[in-house]
């Protein structure tokens, strides 16, 4: 297999072509970072042979002309977002990942040996039939999808990975969607939830008090090591074409307040008391896939236990403390 992964730099991108590689999988990551941006884990990546890195911007390159011309599977999963940037930059969230996406799918349309492109769409996506009260859990692919409204800048994600999932649906050659939901784990930068709390839990002082956003908002988390596995797996499928798959746990669901609580735990912080604070604008009350579609093609069910999965995330976050916590 000859794989091309675009924002390979980034969190789900990395851990994906650190998995795809324990096989006989030869690899291409894109990423618009140079190589002075590099952290220690990317250089060590990027030392193995069946590795390589292209610094390649999708909005300004033409990929014929940087790339080979005989990919077997490309993986589509650089893209604008992160709540705050969303929030902060609508117009560029809906146009730029639009435009990313379709100098994408112009290089796929050259190539002859029969690629199949696999693009990273989201869990946003269920948001505004859960708003509409149209929303089973565990949520099936087959969902509804409705439109929440379109004035909020929150929408400018989801409605760019839904307008992407409906090209991958048009486009001749060969297509799956992933809907990640709620990947963690090590080297996963600082814009979500987990790291952000582990870096809050940090700062508080002893006996103090760390204020929770939506406290009563419920997420399964899943963690990445096993969402790439299940990619590793599934790629080795033949009747995986054409189809949507969640990718991510049903189980444990856990809220807001007892992530902290647990986050405290491992980081033998349990003298801090939870402060609980107001919903977060947009946020969904609830997040959890059936993964039932995706674990019965990859013969997969069982997941890292979520203690197990937060130690790893919170030992990783420590080594680099200096940088990430402080
Ligand atoms: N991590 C999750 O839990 C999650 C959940 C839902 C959806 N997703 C989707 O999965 C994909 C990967 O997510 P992630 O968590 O790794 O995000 P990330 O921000 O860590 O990685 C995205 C990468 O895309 C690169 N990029 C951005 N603009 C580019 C450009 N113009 N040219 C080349 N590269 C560019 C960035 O530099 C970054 O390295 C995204 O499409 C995201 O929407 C992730």
């Amino acid at each position: 297999m000859k794989i091309l992964i675009t924002g390979g730099y980034g969190f789900f991108g990395y851990h994906l072509a650190k998995e795809l590689a324990k096989n006989s999988c030869e690899i291409t990551l894109i990423d618009v970072k140079s190589k002075e941006e590099f952290d220690e884990d990317f250089k060590n990546l990027i030392l193995k042979d069946k590795i390589t890195y292209l610094n390649i911007n999708l909005l300004n390159n033409k990929l014929e002309k940087e790339l080979d011309n005989d990919f077997s599977h490309i993986f589509h999963l650089a893209a604008l977002l992160g709540v705050q940037n969303v929030l902060d930059n609508p117009y560029e969230v809906l146009s730029l990942n639009f435009k990313m996406l379709d100098n994408v799918i112009s290089f796929v349309n050259l190539l002859e040996n029969d690629p199949i492109l696999y693009f990273a769409s989201t869990s946003e996506i269920y948001a505004g039939t859960l708003l509409a009260g149209g929303l089973t859990f565990p949520t099936p692919e087959q969902s509804n999808l409705i439109l929440p409204d379109l004035t909020l800048p929150r929408t400018s994600y989801m409605l760019s990975k839904i307008y992407g999932e409906a090209i991958c649906h048009s486009c001749t050659f060969k297509s799956v969607i992933l809907r990640p939901h709620n990947l963690y784990g090590p080297r996963m930068g600082m814009k979500h939830v987990i790291p952000q709390l582990i870096k809050r839990i940090n700062q508080t002082k002893k006996n103090g008090c760390l204020g929770v956003y939506s406290p009563y908002h419920k997420r399964t988390f899943c963690y990445i090591d096993d969402a790439v596995k299940q990619i590793s797996a599934l790629i080795n499928q033949i009747n995986n074409e054409n189809q949507i798959f969640n990718l991510g746990t049903q189980n444990p669901e856990i809220n807001m307040k007892e992530l902290a609580l647990t986050l405290a735990k491992i980081m033998n912080r349990e003298d801090i008391k939870i402060n609980e604070l107001e919903n977060t604008p947009g946020s969904p009350e609830r997040r959890c896939p059936s993964t039932k579609k995706l674990d019965e093609i990859t013969n997969i069910k069982n997941r890292t236990l979520i203690n197990t999965g937060l130690k790893e995330t919170f030992n990783w976050y420590w080594k680099y403390r200096d940088y990430y916590l402080d």
